[in-house]
C-alpha cells in the first residue's frame, strides 16, 4: 500500500487515481476545477467511461479514494503523506501543433511550492521528449528550500471507452527515468496488473508515447488510403483488412477504414511529433503525409454526401435545402469525448456548404450541443432519419448496429446512407433498397 497523489481528474487522472485505489493505495486527486471536485466528492463523474463510476464510489466508500483541490491536502496529508505525485494534466495543441505545456508547467510549480518532504514526480501526461527534465529544472528552481525528489516519466496507453481494462491489463509499463531505485518504487504500484515493465531512459520513455500513437495512426491512414485505392479498383476493403490481419507481423487491429482518427491524442500528438522534428531540421513526410490523409477522409465523406444527394445548381450551394442527419457525435464509441471529433467537423462542412444537420449520439449530445449551432439534436436515430436526404453513419455505438432500417428507409426523404463506419453489408442495404456508400467497399 503507498500514499498516491494524481493531479488532473480527466481521463487519465480519473482512471489511473481509481485503479491505484482499487489495487489498495490510498490515493488522493486533486484538481483546479471545483466543480469537478465537488461533483466527485459525492461520486459524480465529470466524463463518461464505462464502468468507472461503480469503481469511483466502491474506493470513495472503502476511504482509499478521495478528492481535493488542494495541493496542501494531496501532497502533505500528514496521517498519509504521498510517496508518488502523479501528473496526468492536458497537454493540447499550442499554436504551432507543438504540446502546449502550461498545465504541465502550473502543476510542476505548485508540486514544488507545497511538498514538504521527498517525493518522486511521475509524469503521466504525454509530453514532448525532454519534459523530464524541464519538469526537473521547474521543481528545482521553485522550491522555497531544497527537498530531495525524483522524476520518472510513465506513459500513459490507456484508451477512452476500455480505460479501466486497458489499465488493468496493460500491454506494457514503460518507466524512464536516470533514478533506479525511483523507477523500481514506481514498478512496484504496477506490479499487481502483471504487464510487462520496461525502464528506460527518461527521453526514451516519452519518446516510446509519440511513436506508439503516430505508428497507430499511421495505420489508419494506411488503411484509408487503401480504401481510397479500392473504390477506385472494385476491391472491399473491410476483407483487405481482414487478409492483411492474418499475417501476424501485420495483425488486424487499426486496420478499420472510415472517416480518420479523432479524439485528443491521435491528431494532437501526431503534430507534436511532426513539430519536434521540424525543430530539429528533420522532415516528418510521412508523419505528414499520415495528418493529410485523416483530414482527405473527413472529406471524403461530405464529398460523398454531396454526390449523392447535391445540387447541380449553380445558383445553389451544393446541400442547400437538404437535410443531412448525422448518427453519432462522440470520435469513437463509448466516450462522450468530442475533441477533434469526425462528426462534428463533417457537421460544420455540411453546413459551409449550405446543408441542414439533425443528429444524435446517445451520450456525447450535451457535450457538442456546447459547440454545435443550428443543428437539431434529436432523440433518437428514427427522428434523425425523419425527412433526411441522407443518413451519415459517423459513431460506431453499438445501438447503431441493429436499427430497424426498414422503418429508416420509409421515413428518409431519400434512401442515402453513407456510412464512414462500415457498419453495414453494401448487398444487404442494396436489398433494402438503398443507396449506400461505405468506404473502400468497392463500387
Ligand atoms: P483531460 O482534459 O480529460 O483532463 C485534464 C484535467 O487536468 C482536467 O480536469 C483539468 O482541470 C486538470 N488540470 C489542468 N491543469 C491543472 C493543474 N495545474 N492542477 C490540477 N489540475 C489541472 O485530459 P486527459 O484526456 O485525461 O489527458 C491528460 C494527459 O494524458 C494528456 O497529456 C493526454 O495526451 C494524455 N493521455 C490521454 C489519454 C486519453 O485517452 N484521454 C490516454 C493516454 C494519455
Ligand atoms: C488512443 C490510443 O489507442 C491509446 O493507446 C492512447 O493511450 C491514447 O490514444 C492517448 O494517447 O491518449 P483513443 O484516442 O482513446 O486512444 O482511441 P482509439 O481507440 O485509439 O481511437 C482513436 C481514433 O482512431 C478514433 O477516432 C477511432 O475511431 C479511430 N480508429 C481507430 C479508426 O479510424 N480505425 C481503427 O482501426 C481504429
Amino acid at each position: 500500500m503507498k500514499n498516491i497523489a494524481v493531479i488532473g481528474v480527466g481521463y487519465v487522472g480519473l482512471v489511473t487515481g481509481t485503479c491505484f485505489a482499487d489495487l489498495g493505495n490510498r490515493v488522493t486527486c486533486v484538481d483546479v476545477n471545483e466543480e469537478r471536485i465537488a461533483n466527485l466528492k459525492q461520486g459524480i463523474l465529470p466524463i463518461y467511461e464505462p464502468g468507472l463510476e461503480e469503481v469511483v464510489r466502491r474506493n470513495l466508500a472503502a476511504g482509499r479514494l478521495s478528492f481535493t483541490t488542494s495541493y496542501a491536502e494531496a501532497l502533505n496529508c500528514p496521517e498519509a503523506p504521498a510517496e508518488l505525485v502523479f501528473i496526468a494534466v492536458n497537454t493540447p495543441t499550442g499554436v504551432d501543433g507543438e504540446a502546449e505545456l502550461r498545465y504541465v508547467r502550473a502543476a510542476a510549480e505548485m508540486i514544488a511550492q507545497t511538498m514538504d518532504h521527498p517525493l518522486i514526480i511521475v509524469n503521466k501526461s504525454t509530453v514532448p521528449v525532454g519534459t523530464g527534465d524541464w519538469v526537473a529544472d521547474i521543481v528545482r528552481n521553485k522550491q522555497p528550500k531544497p527537498i530531495p525528489f525524483s522524476v520518472v516519466s510513465n506513459p500513459e496507453f490507456l484508451r477512452e471507452g476500455s480505460a479501466l481494462s486497458d489499465f488493468m491489463n496493460p500491454d506494457r509499463i514503460v518507466l524512464g527515468s536516470l533514478d533506479e531505485e525511483a523507477a523500481q518504487k514506481v514498478a512496484q504500484l504496477y506490479l499487481p496488473l502483471r504487464g510487462p515493465i520496461m525502464i528506460t531512459d527518461p527521453r526514451t520513455a516519452e519518446m516510446i508515447k509519440y511513436a506508439s500513437n503516430a505508428f497507430l495512426a499511421t495505420k489508419i491512414s494506411f488503411i484509408n488510403e487503401i480504401a481510397n485505392i479500392c473504390e477506385a479498383l472494385g476491391a472491399d476493403v473491410k476483407e483487405v483488412a481482414a487478409g492483411m490481419g492474418y499475417d501476424k507481423r501485420i495483425g488486424r487491429a487499426f486496420l478499420d477504414a472510415g472517416l480518420g482518427y479523432g479524439g485528443s491524442c491521435f491528431p494532437k500528438d501526431v503534430k507534436a511529433l511532426a513539430h519536434m522534428a521540424n525543430v530539429q531540421g528533420k522532415h516528418p513526410q510521412l508523419l505528414e503525409a499520415v495528418m493529410q490523409i485523416n483530414a482527405d477522409a473527413r472529406r471524403s465523406i461530405v464529398a460523398k454526401v454531396r454526390a449523392l444527394v447535391g445540387n447541380n445548381s449553380t445558383h445553389l450551394n451544393r446541400l442547400e435545402g437538404k437535410t443531412i442527419g448525422v448518427l453519432g457525435l462522440a470520435f469513437k464509441a463509448n466516450t462522450d469525448d468530442i475533441r477533434e471529433s469526425q462528426p462534428i467537423d463533417i457537421i460544420r462542412m455540411i453546413q459551409a456548404d449550405g446543408g441542414t444537420v439533425k443528429a444524435y449520439d446517445p451520450v456525447a449530445m450535451p457535450n457538442a450541443a456546447k459547440v454545435l449551432h443550428n443543428v437539431k439534436l434529436c432523440a433518437d436515430a428514427y427522428e434523425v432519419a425523419e425527412g433526411s436526404d441522407a443518413l451519415i453513419l459517423a459513431t460506431e455505438w453499438n445501438e447503431f448496429k441493429n436499427l430497424d432500417l426498414a422503418r429508416i428507409k420509409r421515413i428518409m426523404k431519400q434512401p442515402v446512407i453513407v456510412d464512414g463506419r462500415n457498419l453495414y453489408d453494401p448487398p444487404a442495404m442494396r436489398e433494402l433498397g438503398f443507396i449506400y456508400r461505405g468506404v473502400g467497399r468497392g463500387y
